[in-house]
């Protein structure tokens, strides 16, 4: 008999139920029926701290791997106080293993991003037995090439692109579609390209914002009547890419008293250089939402095969990823607390720019 203990955290993407489906469905098919228990905990490691949990039947996991989501619901608890008491004095560490040993679970599956993984390997370290699985649109997620929902919102910034373009062309106007990402550029670079965009700014690499004018000029002089940025939401200029940190948050916090977000601001700096107006489109949480793409459907199945045989071989202490194009287990010590960072001479981002595309640098 195998208990396992299943939970879904941080910011939601597409095929989380996929993932889960996944492995529940090959454990069930695997070890028989009868021989799995799954709990699930409500919205992340909430539920895992005040037992707030459901033991779940095959059939709760049957019909899900299309939906958006998570079925569990799910939930942010910083890392960064992980280890400080909530507003009633409960230890959440403590709390979270009375659980798991008061169930007497055999493993934890948890998906989830960055901070996820944080806490995820500290259970590991406190001695309970995890598996996670690699959940983010942004693909920062260090030690796999890709995480699931990537591609799904790839496709939704992609067609955000795809319908400003037109609109972009039919009026001859200079567009910013701002893509999420305030760390890293993986979406915005691949839907920038995908989209056809001109210029494409990303956290990686700070901008100059006479540089970007210089770009929307040169595509007028060549006789193009309209330009499509894809801006990070992370994107930084040159200038408070080299200020302190708190000469950073001063500045950014001056910023949002005047603009929504960066792209914005961009645009304002834009309009002051040139004369034009400029129009932003914020696609925002539509990319996280709706249904996998086939990719990432089965991208998220397959990671979850891969959980249910480390699972069913007692090899706990991973997160299962893809390296290489091979479903792969790596050790969870290695994967907490590190980004997985676009570097600005990567090969994709100098094909980007053989193609044409500025980055604004
Ligand atoms: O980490 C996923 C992500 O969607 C980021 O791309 C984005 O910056 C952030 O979460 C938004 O967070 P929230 O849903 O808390 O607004």
């Amino acid at each position: 008999m195998k208990r396992i203990g299943l939970l879904t955290s941080g910011g939601d993407c597409q095929a989380l139920n996929a993932a889960m489906r996944g492995v529940v469905k090959a454990l069930w098919f695997q070890l028989g029926g009868d021989q799995v228990e799954i709990y699930g905990f409500y919205n992340g490691y909430r539920g895992l701290i005040y037992s707030n949990y459901k033991l779940l039947s095959f059939s709760d996991f049957s019909g899900i791997l299309t939906r958006g989501g998570t079925i569990l619901g799910s939930s942010r608890t910083p890392f960064k106080t992980i280890r400080e008491p909530d507003e009633n004095g409960v230890d959440k560490v403590s709390a979270m293993k009375q659980n798991y040993y008061k169930l007497n679970l055999d493993c934890l599956v948890v998906l989830g991003g960055n901070g996820t993984h944080k806490t995820a390997n500290l259970l590991r370290e406190e001695g309970l037995n995890v598996i996670t699985l690699p959940k983010t649109i942004d693909n920062d997620l260090w030690g796999t090439d890709m995480t699931f929902g990537f591609q799904s919102a790839v496709n939704i910034a992609t067609n955000a692109i795809d319908c400003i373009h037109t609109t972009a062309s039919s009026h001859s106007r200079v567009f910013i579609v701002e893509v999420m990402g305030h760390k890293v550029g993986w979406l915005t670079l691949n839907a920038g390209i995908a989209g056809g965009a001109d210029i494409i700014l990303i956290p990686e690499i700070p901008y100059d914002i006479d540089k970007i004018v210089d770009a929307i000029n040169m595509r007028t002089k060549r006789g193009s009547s309209f330009t499509i940025l894809a801006v990070a939401e992370g994107a930084i200029s040159k200038e408070r890419a080299a200020m302190s940190k708190k000469e950073l948050k001063e500045s950014l916090a001056k910023s949002a008293t005047k603009y929504p977000s960066v792209s914005y601001e961009i645009a304002a700096e834009i309009e002051k250089r040139t004369g034009q107006e400029i129009r932003v489109t914020v696609p925002g949480h539509t990319q996280r939402g709706g249904s996998p793409c086939p990719y990432d459907r089965v991208f998220a199945s397959r990671l979850g095969t891969k959980a249910a045989e480390l699972i069913i071989n007692n090899d706990y202490g991973y997160m299962v990823g893809i390296v290489n194009r091979e479903i792969t287990k790596i050790p969870l010590e290695d994967v907490a607390g590190k980004l997985k960072y676009l570097e600005p001479d990567a090969t994709i981002i100098n094909e980007a720019r053989m193609l044409g595309i500025s980055f604004g640098d």
